[in-house]
């Protein structure tokens, strides 16, 4: 149905005889486009020391392609959704959660979002056959690691401390090492509310710059099981 309308839009434009006017940009290339270059692209070359940063194979750099092309900065920087409309439980789980498919088809139900658009079309039918997405995991700590998102997000600490300009990235890649080295140097230094900002693309305002840096333990039994 989709390949048809297509088709069918192309043979028109044929017929016409003309040359088909100059694509109109949709908002997820405008997007995608604009993002490009504002964070450091993934995947990029990596030589770590630490075990376990090759835990699901990549380590930092580490970007799967998914199931469906999802745009994070179409989502979030042009239609202005927050990080937790969509990781619901970030602030209240050790595990922030993904999207149902229901929290995408709110919107893409709406048949003029992108009517041609292969990716939208996976979407649907997914949501036609009741099938969650096999979304691909990006970041994986090993099992004996406990790592609780509420804890650090309800201390204030940004999602792009940890995961980079998520915003500026047309597909996901693992930003930081998310070795034993890069938490406890985090947890020992302490956790700049103002570095934080400025890491999410925020200009630090006086209150930010002028708060102290948050510590946290370093015992075993914190982090390990
Ligand atoms: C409209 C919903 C939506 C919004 C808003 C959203 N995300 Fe996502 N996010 C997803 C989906 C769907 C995936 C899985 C597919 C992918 O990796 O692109 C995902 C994946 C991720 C991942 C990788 C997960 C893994 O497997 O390790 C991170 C990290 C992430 N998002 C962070 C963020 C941050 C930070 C923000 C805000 C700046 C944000 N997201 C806003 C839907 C959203
Ligand atoms: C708040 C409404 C809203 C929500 C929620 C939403 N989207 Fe979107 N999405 C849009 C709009 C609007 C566009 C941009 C259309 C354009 O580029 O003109 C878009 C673009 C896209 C595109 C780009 C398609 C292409 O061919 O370029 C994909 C893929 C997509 N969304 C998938 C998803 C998925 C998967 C979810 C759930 C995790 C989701 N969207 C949640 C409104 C939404
Ligand atoms: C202190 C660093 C840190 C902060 C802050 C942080 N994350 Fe994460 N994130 C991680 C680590 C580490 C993992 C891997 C966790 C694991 O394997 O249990 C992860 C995993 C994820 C995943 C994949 C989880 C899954 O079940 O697929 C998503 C999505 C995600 N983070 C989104 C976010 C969002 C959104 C925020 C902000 C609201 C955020 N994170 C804040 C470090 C962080
Ligand atoms: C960017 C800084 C930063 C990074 C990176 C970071 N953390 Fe944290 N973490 C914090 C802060 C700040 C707190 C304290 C929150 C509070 O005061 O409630 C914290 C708290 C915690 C706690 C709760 C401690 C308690 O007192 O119960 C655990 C567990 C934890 N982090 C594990 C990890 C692990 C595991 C990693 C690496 C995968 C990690 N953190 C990476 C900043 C960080
Ligand atoms: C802030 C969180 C945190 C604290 C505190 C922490 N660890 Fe870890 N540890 C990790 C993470 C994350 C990994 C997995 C990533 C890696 O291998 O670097 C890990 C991995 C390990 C490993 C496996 C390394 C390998 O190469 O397989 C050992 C052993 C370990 N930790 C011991 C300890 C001991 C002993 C302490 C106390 C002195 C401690 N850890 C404190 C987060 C922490």
């Amino acid at each position: 149905m989709l390949a048809a309308s297509i088709i069918t839009t192309a043979s028109a434009r044929a017929r016409q005889g003309g040359t088909p006017a100059p694509a109109q940009e949709t908002l997820t290339q405008k997007a995608n486009r604009e993002a490009a270059g504002k964070a450091p692209r993934g995947p990029f070359a990596y030589s770590g020391a630490s075990g376990y940063t090759n835990y699901l194979g990549g380590g930092v750099g580490r970007s799967p392609v998914q199931p469906i092309q999802f745009p994070h900065p179409v989502h979030v920087n042009t239609l202005k959704l927050d990080c937790v409309y969509c990781h619901f439980s970030a602030f209240k789980s050790p595990d922030p959660g993904l999207p149902a498919v229901s929290t995408c088809m709110g919107c893409h139900q709406n048949p003029m979002i992108l009517p041609k658009s292969a990716e939208i079309a996976k979407l649907r039918d997914y949501d036609t056959k009741k099938q969650p997405i096999p979304w691909v995991r990006v970041h994986k700590v090993p099992e004996y690691v406990h790592f609780p998102h509420m804890r650090h997000v309800s201390a204030g600490v940004t999602c792009q401390s940890c995961h980079g300009q998520v915003n500026n990235m047309p597909q996901v890649f693992q930003y930081a090492s998310l070795n034993m080295g890069w938490c406890v140097g985090c947890h020992v230094k302490g956790y700049a509310p103002a570095e934080g900002l400025l890491a999410a693309g925020y200009t630090p305002d006086s209150a930010a710059l002028a708060a102290p840096r948050k510590r946290a333990t370093y015992d075993c039994s914190n982090c390990h099981y």
